[in-house]
């Protein structure tokens, strides 16, 4: 980890020696679009404008995950803290840290707070949450590292137990051996007291499912498209957005939602800085996104294939979204 300049209480550090998040960008968009079907990794979804629209989406009355994920958080965090008693909160993915104060909020509360890791490929973001953050927290050092979580990543030692965050269901945005792949460095990276929480969405119905994607006021859609500005942008792209229509449905034997841009009309794009043309049929897509749905069952399997154990298991009333604490399974 390449050490910065601590700017007041916040340090921010890197993972990458090799240029930032965007450093893999040519090499997996040229993958990405030869292979059929074509598809982009979600992670280049998170530019500046990105991260914006994500937030909307949190917002949204079909998207229920954020505001369903707070509220089992905000009735089971003041148990899990005196369970766990963390001095440190690590989170992969933080974005905004819209929940994260719910966490911090607990430990605080019982004089335990010393430290937060945010982990986000997201730089502005990162910046931002770590600032606003520790001007809420007096005496709290945070430690941002700008970083893929999907790459092995070192936390510092910072002592005391620590509670390791996951949220959002950003984990279903993984493929299985994407996820798999993730937990075992996350099993690494625990010491006995140690605590893993886990945000996962659940299996529904399916039209609850399917709104959730494709809301009324086209934000998501907005953010699909967002991944082919953020190619033009970084890769002198020549993609126009509105040749490409958002499609999100619910894939039942994968449990997955999946979400496409598919080609209104057949065309070709040119990507400059790769020196490539890419081609597409009419009606042909780029999947951009899945979004697996869990069952109880599923999860724990994937803790145990990790090397991880259940511990407590959280939802809300109606089933939609669960929280999960575990540990090593050794
Ligand atoms: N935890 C927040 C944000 C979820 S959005 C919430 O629950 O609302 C997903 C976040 O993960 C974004 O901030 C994005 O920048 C980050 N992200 C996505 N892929 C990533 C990766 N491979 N490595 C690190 N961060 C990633
Ligand atoms: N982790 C979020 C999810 O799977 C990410 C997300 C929400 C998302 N809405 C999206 C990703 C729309 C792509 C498009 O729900």
């Amino acid at each position: 980890m390449a050490p910065q300049p601590w700017e007041g209480k916040v340090h921010i550090g890197s993972t990458s020696r090799d240029g930032g998040p965007f450093a893999r960008l040519a090499e997996d968009v040229r993958r990405g679009l030869t292979r059929i079907p074509k598809e982009l990794p979600p992670k280049y979804f998170y530019d500046t404008r990105g991260s914006e629209l994500f937030e909307q989406i949190c917002e949204l009355p079909e998207y229920y995950l954020t505001r369903t994920e707070r509220a089992v958080l905000a009735r089971i965090a003041g148990e899990v803290v005196a369970s766990v008693r963390p001095t440190t909160l690590v989170e992969f993915g933080s974005g905004s840290g819209r929940k994260t104060r719910v966490l911090l909020d607990a430990m605080a509360r019982r004089e335990l707070l010393d430290c937060y890791v945010p982990i986000d490929l997201n730089e502005d973001v990162l910046r931002q949450v770590a600032h606003t953050l520790s001007e809420s927290y007096p005496g709290l050092r945070t430690h941002a590292v700008i970083g893929d979580f999907e790459q092995p990543i070192e936390i510092l030692p910072t002592g005391g137990p620590r509670l390791v965050a996951f949220l959002g269901s950003t984990i279903g945005n993984l493929t299985h051996d994407g996820a798999i792949g993730f937990l075992r460095n996350v099993a690494r990276l625990l010491a006995p007291e140690d605590r893993f929480l886990l945000g996962t969405d659940l299996v529904k119905d399916v039209r609850v499912l399917e709104r959730a994607y494709n809301d009324a006021a086209g934000v998501t859609a907005a953010f699909n498209r967002n991944i082919l500005s953020v190619i033009n942008k970084h890769l002198d792209g020549h993609f126009e957005p509105n040749r490409f229509e958002h499609l999100a449905f619910y894939n039942k034997e994968d449990s997955r939602i999946e979400m496409h841009l598919v080609a209104r009309q057949s065309h070709q794009v040119s990507i400059d800085a790769i020196d490539f043309t890419v081609e597409f049929a009419r009606g042909e897509s780029i999947r951009t996104e899945i979004s697996c749905k869990y069952t109880r069952a599923m999860v724990e399997g994937m803790l145990a294939e990790a090397g991880l154990r259940l511990v407590r298991w959280d939802t809300d009333r109606d089933r939609l979204f669960a929280l999960s604490l575990s540990t090593l399974l050794h």
